[in-house]
């Protein structure tokens, strides 16, 4: 079907709560896309690092395509290999404890929400401003941001956002802190690191009340920003991980993964999810794991990613991130992603009106990067 027809029945049927670009994809290799009419696209954007590994990785699609023809779903009052394997392996790579898995990433914040709310009865959450933590009320909740948060007031009671300085954050923190929650690495709110000794502060912090420690590793987990998790760059271990988008190469798939001491918080009951932690998205993040778990792999990240950044402040960009999580400064943010879209078939994202994002997958060529550089170099106000 055709892209005008397209837009005709989303006027008709789909709420308006997207901003899509004209553009109609129908077919997806590795870095490359390509729309409906055969023109090729360099993807660095990857579904806001859904498609972690590229778009359809041989071996996601070949694990998908094995357990769709075998099982596709029985629910959680049943046993399938694929989620009991995954668990165990992410535990084993994090932090050691139990894993519930979900739908998205919001639903692992949920999850991780109530664990810290079961664990210390009524207790606050502190939150970072700039954050970004999901959609649904809990998630929402947690994402201080006046444009996103006041159509839908009140919102959950409990929540105390703070200015991401580690004085600020550590003031907080009191005993009635049943957690604050952190991205390593903000995504949303326009690929800003943590300042230095933020995550110790708040380690500290919190574990002087008694309080959790969440690291949302949704966007900066899973090798993106050339460690494993976005907490090791600061060499702190929280209590609580979350993880969605790139965990299922493209399926969707979330997980929350807690450490021994909380494990057990949440009992029989307390949670669950109908869909979460099928066979076939846990298959896919099997197959995921297999390539990021190397530690080779968070090695080439981290160099592919420097050659990303000088070649983007080669061309005069004033460049801000870590490993291949990393966004440059524009007059016109939206007007310099449209162009490329459209002028150099490029997919960038924009993360706010000066802000440009790039996520391209992590196993990004050298040659593939130096051809993103140079489309952005030929945008005139690039
Ligand atoms: C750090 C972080 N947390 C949570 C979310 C919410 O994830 P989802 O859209 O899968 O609910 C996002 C999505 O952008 C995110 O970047």
């Amino acid at each position: 079907m055709a892209l005008a027809s397209l837009q005709e029945l989303e006027r008709e049927a789909v709420m308006g709560t997207y901003a899509r670009n004209p553009v109609e994809f129908v077919r997806g290799e590795g870095t490359r896309l390509w729309d409906d009419e055969g023109n090729e696209y360099l993807d660095f954007l990857c579904g806001i690092s859904v498609s972690l590994l590229g778009h359809c990785h041989p071996a996601v699609v070949e694990a998908v395509r094995e357990q769709v023809g075998r099982l596709i779903h029985v629910g959680n009052l049943f046993y399938t290999e694929p989620p009991m394997l995954l668990a165990a392996r992410l535990s084993e790579l994090s932090l050691g404890g139990g894993v519930f898995f979900t739908n998205s990433g919001a639903e692992a914040i949920e999850c991780a929400l109530k664990l810290a709310r079961k664990r210390r009865a009524g207790g606050e959450f502190v939150v970072l401003e700039r954050g970004f933590h999901g959609r649904t009320y809990g998630a929402l909740s947690a994402t201080p941001q006046e444009a996103k948060q006041a159509p839908f007031a009140p919102l959950v009671p409990g929540f105390r956002a703070v200015p991401a300085a580690p004085e600020a954050l550590v003031r907080a923190v009191d005993g009635r802190t049943a957690a604050v929650i952190v991205e390593a690495v903000q995504g949303e709110g326009g690929i800003h690191p943590l300042e230095s000794g933020l995550l110790e502060a708040a380690r500290a912090a919190c574990d002087e009340h008694g309080a959790l420690l969440i690291c949302d590793e949704i966007q900066c987990g899973l090798g993106r920003t050339g460690a494993l998790w976005g907490f090791d760059h600061a060499g702190v271990r929280p209590d609580v991980m979350t993880l969605a988008k790139g965990l299922g190469g493209g399926l969707p798939i979330g997980a929350c993964v807690a450490s021994p001491d909380v494990s057990d918080v949440l009992a029989p009951g307390d949670h669950g999810s109908t869909f979460a932690g099928g066979p076939v998205v846990a298959a896919a993040a099997n197959a995921v794991l297999d390539v990021v778990e190397d530690a080779g792999f968070s090695a080439g990240v981290r160099a592919k990613g420097k050659r990303l950044r000088l070649g983007l402040e080669q061309i005069g960009l004033d460049v801000r991130g870590i490993g291949l999580m990393l966004a440059f400064h524009a007059a016109d943010g939206p007007g310099l992603v449209a162009r490329a879209l459209a002028e150099q078939r490029l997919v960038l994202n924009a993360t706010g009106p000066d802000t440009v994002r790039l996520l391209p997958p992590l196993n990004v060529s050298e040659a593939d990067i130096d051809e993103a550089v140079g489309r952005i170099g030929a945008l005139p106000a690039a």
